[in-house]
């Protein structure tokens, strides 16, 4: 660890607590001198640290910058276990992950970022990604429990993840569009993207990229007009330390679904979140679009609906849109 990241722990384990220079500098076994340097360095990266004669430094409650220790002091044990990294810009944080994973790196690699310049949706749309407003992350995982059939559960149990994690950090209640859309006040506030490889020969995914982006807070610039309609934020203002927090809420009751002892639960919260059982919908696919009646979530978080001409079918993949 660097002596910043050092200093960033430090302060991170004591929000709006004073820490002497003299005590970061025992602890840190460095001089005073790079103690003062290292806290000029994190303020001009955005931390608000004050500084006051015979007390030290502290960091305020209101600094909003995702960060490794940031996230990780909110972490119950199960999230823990997994390896967050924070970039101010990439690509696309699907894309780091992939890579990862096919270099062999092991499950719980967590990526987050600030901004993405190709931030990608389903269906090969763009994910607008702005800077400092969103939170945009993937996890890499190997998947034992689930052959391909079953990947849609890991988008589902994300989408659960999402609503209960919004719900904890916000007075907002969070519903789900199937299958990967989070909705609040019947504005689109987060998207999922799972993408996987199938390892052929047992039939079982060799690894899977889960992608969850959050529109946190109102991007300067405004949402772009064409999105207007359809995309939402989930705060008009600035919260403390709030994607910090809505990072690890989201990772704790994720890895809570995914790695716990009871991975079933979660299909009646998704169930009883879907906005779309007992309504027209319009079932989208890469050559027409049907309009049908959604009338349940099986076990399989499969969609189940009947077409005007009275056909039924499951659907695991594939969009569909309502009227909201
Ligand atoms: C959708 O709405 O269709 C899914 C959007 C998924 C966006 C997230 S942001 C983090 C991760 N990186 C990406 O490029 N996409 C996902």
């Amino acid at each position: 660890m660097t002596t910043k990241e050092r200093v960033l722990d430090l302060l991170e384990s004591g929000r709006g607590k004073y820490f002497s220079g003299e005590e970061l500098a025992k602890k840190l076994c460095v001089s005073r001198a790079a103690v003062w340097k290292t806290i000029a360095s994190l303020r001009k990266e955005g931390y608000q640290i004050a500084a006051a004669t015979n007390k030290g430094y502290s960091l305020s409650l209101q600094t909003d910058i995702l960060s490794p220790q940031g996230v990780s002091k909110y972490l119950t044990s199960l999230g823990k276990k997994l390896d967050i990294t924070v970039f101010p810009l990439v690509d696309s944080t699907n894309d780091i992950v992939k890579k990862m994973a096919m270099q062999g790196k092991k499950e719980g690699i967590v990526v987050i970022a600030n901004e993405q310049t190709a931030g990608r949706g389903r269906r090969g749309r763009t994910f607008f990604s702005p800077n400092g407003t969103g939170l945009y992350m993937s996890i890499l995982l190997r998947p034992t429990a689930y052959p391909v059939h079953q990947a849609v559960r890991i988008t589902t149990m994300a989408a659960v993840a999402v609503c209960e994690a919004l719900e904890e950090v916000s007075d907002e209640k969070a519903d789900i569009k199937w299958v990967n859309d989070i909705f609040i006040n019947g504005k689109k506030v987060c998207g999922i993207l799972t993408e996987a490889s199938l390892d052929m020969e047992s039939g079982m995914l060799d690894y899977a990229v889960l992608g969850v982006g959050i529109n946190v807070y109102q991007p300067a610039e405004g949402i772009p007009k064409e999105l207007k309609q359809i995309v939402g934020t989930v705060f008009a203002y600035p919260q403390n330390d709030m994607k910090n927090r809505l990072a690890a809420a989201f990772l704790n009751r994720f890895m809570e679904y995914y790695d716990g002892q009871n991975p079933e639960a979660y299909i009646e919260k998704y169930r009883s979140r879907s906005i779309a059982i007992g309504k027209q919908v319009q079932v989208i696919s890469a050559n027409q679009t049907r309009t049908a009646f959604a009338y349940a979530i099986n076990e399989e978080c499969e969609l189940l609906v009947q077409y005007e001409d009275g056909t039924r079918e499951s659907l695991n993949s594939g969009e569909i849109s309502i009227r909201m």
